[in-house]
């Protein structure tokens, strides 16, 4: 400690300039001089000097600004005429002015005057309450947004800026109410931004430093320059030579650095060497109480409580006008005290130095509570909602723009040259070779197949789909394709899906043969969840009067019709498709139908739709086709009869070519009928030609140039009445097909699965649970045979059904338990059954069947099975065991009055309905069940749990060693 510190001033700034000195370690002993000290007057500047040497004062702060009037410089503050003129001298920017002496003048001036002359300063000192802005704020927004307060230490040379602050000098919220020395202050100003900082600071601050020293008149000290942010820039208003009030409190405690070292450094002429160094990413607010009355004549010596309080809130209080009576803090003048807060943003510090002025108590107080609310509603404008914000990415939409360019460039053709980027795109008919052009357009989107695309994460060639059902359609009426225009939209932007797409797109406009001329991306956030989108689209072609399909008055009775091979589904039947999949044992992550390539169903499906223009144009305007239908929605059924006159029909022999795979498995999954097949789908012909018969061979060769094709049927003249499309032998083919697939279904790159055989004697319910379950491809078990001790029951049925091998073995047959058995696990060797499920099998089995068949040690055959140690049998029992065992168990729940059943699955022991526990399932037992009720409901949790306990055992998870349940770390799915 080196120094004793004398702060001159009484006030909430003097507290605050003692308190940041305070905490320097420089600072030996710190003194406030409070208007009179003993017989020292702040004035009689002699005495004080005397005061500073007697008492070894090594630094003199001084606060407020009539002590310092006399020192030349200060000028600045103390004669506005002074300061006006030496703004003017030095090109500082100023707020337009002229100074009066006298009143009368000022007025007339104020009313003349060709702008809003609206700020009245008076001459001299006027502790802070100097300027007034007039209250007609329609005038005075025209020239005046805000006026801030930058402050800046200076040693005459440097310029060391504080964080811009601003006061608010009206008494009450809003700015409304009378003009004090100010009410509150907010630290930084958020609504100056670096840009203008820099120009204040070097166009105000430092113009006015130099342009003093200049004058021989330096500067050393704290400068306050008021400010008035004008639409032409930042102007200057007033200047003070000193630390603002309540500004003082709000700034210093966004100080870091050490107080007296920067004073020290400024008196020294060394500030730029010790400059000072700010809190970042704080916020200070101060919000003053003053005295009921204030500005006009107020109370004092009213008793101030809640100090301790704010303390503990972490609140800093600067005492402006208090006294000490009887040992308590009392109020002795207007603005009473100022509550600071230092928070991380500004909202924060105001709230909390509004919690501040709550505790804090004295009869009276008035204070305001939207300090900073300017700033607060700047930050709220910059940080307000953008079109991003709402989820609109427009710098997104540009880039995709750029990435597309090129892919949209390379389908030009002639008659256009496809560059995106334009209100529209144009084309040239007459460039691509047109003389009479008929124009033919047609728009279609690519339906739900897009959902399939979306789940399998694949964007590849659902493009193509949207292309190919514009461009087959307008082939249909003979036309050629020639531009395209696309429209996407998507929930959420991702512009890499998007341009996927848009690639698919243009790859598939390059094999239509026309151009991708423009497009549209919709961003509609709300319309589409993230992740999702739309795809639509029309293609305009043309085609030369006279050429134009169908040639209705042509078609003759015994024209041939020849269909050309879809890829499979194409683009139409989705829904049906997806309900069917989501029905089935099939997931699109499954291998595909059919078995021939490592394909997932998901992309067996979305296998894209063909586009036959360019093979077909050709054909088409050789005149020896007389129509063309494309086969999309609407199937066979459909589409035909849409080239066709009304007196036509044709007939279609499903035998004579090929179905793709997928439709057999589509058919049966769904227990189709055939004309929902015909209606929906395309069966495997994506186009149809009609052509006169002695032509047929020649067309067809050409056709199979490119693509497969077939004769599948013959036009034929039909009464009205009947139908306009027939198809035979559909469901044959179908089938056929089928039965192909089942025998060249690969079985390499399967799990060994583990042999199951059900056991039964009734409905069966449970054995279909669990035949579904081991359908899945992901499944360990497979069910190799059924047996029922009852012959004719539906479980058998059901097992017939999905082509699994029975048994029938009846009891009554049999002498003995033993004997029964015996003939049971015959059968079971025979099928080298690996794991038994009991499914509603009614029979006692004997002890040395259990033994055999729940303990691998006990095999006797010498057998032992891989993944399969021990835990061979498995029962489904309709109750939480071990309560209700045995043939009743509804009944004895329903008797017994339990409100919860359920169902287990559990290894068989020799003992009824006991061993060792896989899974069970609560049911609840409700009001008015019945034994049929009941039972349906449990049936429902153990189509859910017995089919989990079989995959559990069958995989090896989980296994029976010494009558206990083990789990094993084994992967499940
Ligand atoms: C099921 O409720 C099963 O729990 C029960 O027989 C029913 C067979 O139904 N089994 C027992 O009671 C064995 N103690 P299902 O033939 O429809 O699968």
């Amino acid at each position: 400690m080196t120094d004793r510190v004398l702060v001159i001033g009484s006030g909430g700034r003097e507290h605050a300039l003692a308190w940041k000195l305070a905490q320097s370690l420089h600072v030996k002993q710190l003194v406030v001089l409070r208007e009179k000290l003993v017989d020292v007057s702040v004035s009689d500047h002699a005495a004080l000097s005397k005061y500073c040497k007697d008492q070894k004062i090594g630094l003199v702060v001084v606060g407020p600004e009539v002590p310092l009037a006399a020192v030349k410089a200060a000028q600045l503050e103390s004669s506005k005429s002074f300061s006006k003129a030496f703004l003017d001298r030095h090109d500082i920017p100023t707020a337009r002015w002229k100074a009066f002496t006298n009143a009368e003048e000022a007025c007339a001036f104020i009313t003349s005057a060709t702008f809003p002359a609206l700020v009245v300063k008076a001459s001299g000192l006027a502790a802070g309450k100097g300027v007034i802005v007039a209250t007609n704020k329609a005038e005075a927004c025209k020239a005046v947004h805000e006026i801030m307060q930058c402050l800046c230490f200076t040693d005459g040379v440097t310029v060391a800026f504080m964080p811009p602050a601003q006061d608010h000098k009206r008494l009450m919220d809003g700015d409304q109410g009378p003009n004090t020395g100010g009410m509150g202050a907010y630290c930084p100003a958020p609504q100056l931004s670096k840009d203008l900082l820099l120009k204040i600071r070097n166009s105000i601050l430092q113009k006015t430093i130099d342009g003093m020293r200049n004058e021989g008149i330096p500067y050393i000290g704290v400068l306050y320059a008021g400010l008035m942010l004008t639409k032409e820039g930042p102007k200057v208003l007033e200047f003070n030579c000193r630390f603002g009030d309540p500004e003082c409190q709000v700034i210093l405690p966004l100080l870091k650095s050490d107080l007296y070292e920067v004073v020290q450094a400024t008196i020294d002429r060394n500030l730029s060497s010790c400059m000072p160094v700010w809190f970042e990413d704080c916020s200070a607010v101060t919000v003053m109480m003053a005295s009921e009355g204030y500005p006009g004549s107020y109370p004092k010596g009213l008793e101030i409580t809640g100090f301790s309080q704010a303390k503990e809130l972490g609140l800093v209080v600067f005492h402006g006008a208090t006294a000490m009576k009887d040992g308590k803090v009392v109020t002795s003048g207007g603005r009473v005290l100022a509550v600071t807060a230092i928070k991380k943003d500004l909202i924060s510090a105001l709230k909390e130095a509004n919690r501040g002025v709550e505790v804090i108590r004295f009869k009276g107080a008035i204070y305001r509570k939207d300090i900073g609310y300017r700033a607060i509603d700047f930050l709220n404008q910059t940080s307000g909602l953008t079109y991003k914000d709402s989820g609109v990415d427009i710098a997104a939409g540009n880039t995709l723009v750029q990435k597309i360019k090129p892919l949209a460039a390379a389908t030009s053709r002639p008659g256009c040259n496809a560059e995106l980027g334009g209100f529209a795109g144009l084309f040239d008919l007459k460039e691509a070779g047109y003389k009479d052009p008929i124009l033919v357009s047609g728009t279609d989107g690519v339906g739900t197949k897009l959902k399939i695309a979306q789940i399998c994460n694949k964007h590849d060639t659902i493009g193509q789909d949207l292309v190919a059902m514009c461009v087959n359609d307008i082939l249909a009426q003979g036309a050629e394709p020639l531009f395209f225009l696309d429209y996407f939209a998507c929930g959420k932007l991702d512009v890499g899906m998007a341009h996927a797409i848009i690639a698919g797109i243009a790859e598939a406009c390059k094999l239509a043969g026309c151009a991708l001329l423009g497009g549209e991306t919709a961003e509609m956030p709300g319309m589409y969840p993230p992740g999702e989108y739309d795809l639509g689209g029309f293609a305009v072609g043309a085609v030369e009067r006279g050429q134009m399909l169908p040639q209705l008055d042509r078609i003759a009775d015994g024209d041939v019709v020849i269909g050309i091979a879809s890829s499979g589904v194409h683009s139409n039947g989705f829904s049906l498709v997806r309900k069917i999949v989501e029905k089935s044992y099939l997931d699109f992550s499954s291998p595909s139908v059919g078995g021939s390539t490592n394909q997932t169903l998901g992309e067996q499906l979305l296998t894209p739709t063909k586009i036959y223009s360019k093979v077909l144009l050709p054909v088409l305007r050789s005149g020896h086709v007389k129509a063309f239908a494309h086969i999309t929605g609407g199937g066979l059924l459909e589409n035909i009869p849409r080239v066709l006159p009304a007196s036509f029909g044709v007939i279609l022999d499903a035998l004579n070519w090929k179905i793709p795979k997928i439709f057999s498995w589509l058919q049966e999954e769904g227990n189709l009928s055939e004309e929902e097949m015909a209606r929906t789908f395309n069966c495997g012909i994506g186009a149809v030609l009609v052509v006169q018969k002695d032509l047929a061979g020649d067309v067809l060769k050409e056709v199979q140039r490119h693509e497969e094709a077939w004769v599948i049927g013959k036009v034929v003249q039909c009464q009205k009445e009947f139908a306009q499309v027939e198809v035979n032998n559909l469901l044959q083919a179908l089938h056929a097909n089928r039965l192909q697939t089942l025998d060249s279904q690969p079985s390499k790159n399967q799990p060994s699965k583990t042999r199951v055989a059900v056991l039964i004697s009734g409905t069966g319910t449970n054995l279909e649970a669990l035949i579904t379950s081991a359908r899945k491809p992901t499944s360990y078990a497979q069910i190799v045979l059924v047996v029922s001790n009852k012959a004719g029951v539906e479980g058998l049925k059901r097992a017939e059904r999905a082509g699994i091998p029975t048994k029938v073995i009846d009891h009554r047959q049999y002498s003995s338990r033993t004997e029964f058995d015996s003939a049971v696990d015959k059968v079971l060797e025979e099928y080298s059954v690996q794991l038994i499920c009991l499914a509603g099998f009614m029979r006692i089995l004997s002890g040395p069947f259990v033994r055999k068949w729940d303990d691998s040690s006990d095999l006797g055959n010498g057998m032992r099975w891989d993944g399969m140690q021990t835990g061979k049998m498995l029962n489904i029992h309709p109750s939480l065991l071990p309560s209700f065992k045995g043939a009743n168990a509804h009944k004895l729940v329903l008797e017994a009055g339990v409100r919860i059943t359920g169902c287990t699955v559990h290894f068989v022991a020799e003992e009824i309905d006991a061993g060792a526990i896989i899974f069970q399932e609560p049911v609840p037992v409700k009001i008015g069940d019945t034994e049929k009720t009941l039972s349906e409901r449990v049936k429902e949790a153990e189509h859910r749990a017995f089919p989990a306990a079989m995959q559990l055992v069958a995989s090896g998870a989980v296994k029976l060693e010494d009558g206990m349940l083990r789990w094993s770390a084994k992967k499940q799915n």
